[in-house]
């Protein structure tokens, strides 16, 4: 499987703090945003990694990261998004990339505290469809949040009012091939963009979208609040932690 880090965005929710760089170049404690990401692929065994992003910026990623050595990496490729289309848009620039292959897409903003190890597993195993992350969150009306009926879900509500349950569908997605054709599919929402829960509500309605939940702690981290978040819980537990020998983390 092969990785895609989404990494564009203007960052408006962290004015003036993003009017002159990039959202995941800003620090979280000791490391820039976008490094946490891109290890939480690599320790789960995805080495083939592009980085979409773009903006004024985007040199900035390749002067930062270079060839993704400090990872462990042989190369790390990147690619260019002109524009704000959404997520979904930006994942489109993948398509190239992908070749093909199943793809794990995690949201540049989005840190962990273990991995995803086992749902990785199980994914690979998945003939067809997409693997959702969800976690159990103070504020889900921030989030895709998921209607559940037992424990099958109906469908995902972007950023709904009234959630109906308090879950949040992580930026953490894995997806087969059909993820482009997909895409190609999707009408621009409300605010303007393609947006990956109707990508997922797609996989839903075709019965092929499953989903675990995540262990450890998660938060995104593209707000003020979200960011300090995201700084307290790395200082005071780390992230990206690995299982212990013979132990997966979902
Ligand atoms: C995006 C997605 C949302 C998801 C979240 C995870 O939200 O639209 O469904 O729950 O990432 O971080 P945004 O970052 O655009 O607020």
């Amino acid at each position: 499987m092969k990785g895609v880090i989404l990494a564009g965005g203007l960052g408006t929710r962290l004015y003036p703090l993003t009017r002159v760089t990039n959202k995941h170049l800003l620090p979280v404690h000791d490391r820039p945003m976008i490094y946490y990401p891109l290890q939480a692929l690599v320790n789960v065994g995805i080495t083939d990694i592009t980085l979409v992003t773009g903006g004024n910026n985007a040199g900035d990623f390749l002067r930062l990261l270079g060839s993704g050595k400090e990872f462990g990496l042989k190369h790390i490729n990147y690619t260019y998004q002109d524009g704000e289309g959404g997520i979904a848009d930006a994942l489109r620039l993948a398509e190239y990339f992908a070749d093909s292959q199943k793809v794990c897409v995690v949201l540049g903003d989005n840190i962990i505290e273990n991995n995803f190890v086992a749902a990785c597993q199980e994914f690979s195993k998945q003939a067809r469809g997409a693997h959702i992350l969800l976690k159990e969150v103070s504020d889900p009306e921030r989030f895709g949040v998921p209607v559940f009926e037992g424990a099958k879900i109906l469908r995902i509500e972007e950023k709904p009012q009234r959630p109906k349950s308090r879950y949040a569908v992580t930026g953490i997605y894995m997806y087969d091939a059909t993820v482009f054709e997909r895409i190609r599919q999707l009408k621009p929402s409300g605010r303007g963009e393609l947006e990956i829960t109707e990508l997922n509500n797609m996989y839903l309605e075709e019965g092929t979208l499953t989903y675990s939940f995540l262990e450890g702690w998660w938060t995104d981290s593209g707000t003020f609040d979200s960011l300090r978040r995201a700084t307290n819980l790395v200082v005071e537990t780390g992230a990206n932690k690995m299982p212990s020998k013979g132990q997966a983390n979902g």
